[in-house]
């Protein structure tokens, strides 16, 4: 296969073993001694010399940055099935950013980070520890990092997709204050439909129930909205997953600058990089990413939604509104293609005639 699969299990085991124990321990030294990670340069185009480079130049860079506050990481999230993996894997085709895929872990830890600190016993219990805030956060900032920086290979801008990191914006901020986050946004009766009709197991949700999902995804998107919007618009952009399908020239332009990284026409044609980006066989976008940017998945869910649940939807899903979408319109239309995607439809129309 052309593009790197990491499906071991035993792999995994062994690599998040010492990832932990490092990240307890040693994790100072582990910096001192410099990222072992560094013998794979990401891309081999005409930006192989510069990233190599980089690739050296990466355990200094991360030796000056040893709590890990000045990590420039990018983070992206949003809802599951909203075009967050799309979104990673057109930054992966960047010859100097690395994503890769979901780690499933750093959700975790913020989520268990959060227990931790809200109840107000255990909260005493380690205050009475020495456990204060301060030791918590640097031991979660490095293992954040340890596991960012050590998942995949060096590059100049690493990045990380786990959806529902960004429920944890406002404390990532904290811990990374020159972290950046985009916050992939879609109509949520489309996101409940690839729920629904792809079986995508979400804890809590009901993946039988539109009422349910749509009811669940407004919550979500309530959440992650409020601590976007915390962080405010220098640290937290929303991207329209319809505005990047549709018109990604302007989109990857508007995004690229919003993350002060350097224009590569690589992020409009992710598929033709597949050799440097890594996708993970367990996740269930791996196939879609794999093809260039479609616009099947705007429509798919039309005619899909009970009907009962369509009535209510101003109710059950607010959110909808409050990102731009109409929800009493049973088939909106998202805009218009740009010229590229004009292009590259016209160009797949003339290749299925001549078949
Ligand atoms: P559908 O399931 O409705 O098809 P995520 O990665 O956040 O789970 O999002 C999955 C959605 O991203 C899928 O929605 C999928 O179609 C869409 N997607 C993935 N690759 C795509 C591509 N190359 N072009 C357009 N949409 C894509």
């Amino acid at each position: 296969m052309g593009f790197r699969m990491y499906s071991s299990a035993f792999a995994r085991k062994n690599w998040l073993l010492p990832a932990w124990i490092c990240t307890i321990y040693i994790t100072y030294k582990f910096f001192g001694t410099g990222n072992t990670n560094t013998s794979c340069p990401k891309e081999n185009n005409r930006h192989d010399v510069q990233v190599r480079r980089v690739s050296n130049d990466l355990s200094t860079k991360y030796d000056n940055a040893a709590e890990g506050e000045d990590v420039p990481i990018v983070f992206v999230g949003g809802m599951p099935r909203s075009g967050t993996t799309l979104m990673r894997t057109m930054l992966d085709a960047h010859p100097a950013v690395r994503c890769g895929q979901e780690t499933r872990v750093i959700p975790r830890l913020l989520f268990m980070r959060n227990n931790w600190i809200k109840s107000a016993k255990e909260k005493k219990r380690l205050e009475e520890a020495g456990v204060l805030p301060n030791v918590l956060d640097k031991a979660v900032r490095q293992f954040i990092l340890q596991i960012i920086l050590n998942h995949g290979e060096p590059a100049e801008y690493l990045c990380n997709k786990d959806p529902f990191t960004l429920k944890a914006t406002v404390y990532l901020h904290q811990l990374f204050p020159k972290a950046k986050y985009l916050f992939m946004l879609r109509d949520g009766r489309a996101t409940a439909h690839s729920i629904i009709s792809r079986k995508v197991t979400i804890a809590g949700f009901d993946i039988t129930n539109y009422r349910d999902v749509i009811t669940k995804w407004n919550r979500a998107m309530e959440l992650i909205e409020q601590q976007c919007a915390t962080v405010g618009g220098e640290y937290c952009m929303r991207v329209h997953y319809e505005g990047l399908v549709l018109q990604p020239v302007a989109t990857m332009k508007k995004i690229l600058k919003f993350l002060d990284i350097p224009w590569s026409d690589n992020v409009l044609h992710h598929e033709q990089h597949l050799g440097n980006i890594s996708l993970s066989m367990m996740e269930k976008s791996t196939d879609q990413v794999q093809k260039s940017l479609y616009l099947d998945a705007l429509t798919n869910w039309f005619g899909h939604i009970p009907p009962d649940v369509e009535l209510d939807m101003p109710k059950i899903a607010p959110m909808l509104r409050k990102f731009g979408y109409d929800p009493l319109n049973p088939r909106p239309s998202y805009g218009e293609p740009d010229q590229f995607i004009k292009a590259q439809l016209e160009k797949r129309k003339y290749q299925v005639g001549n078949a």
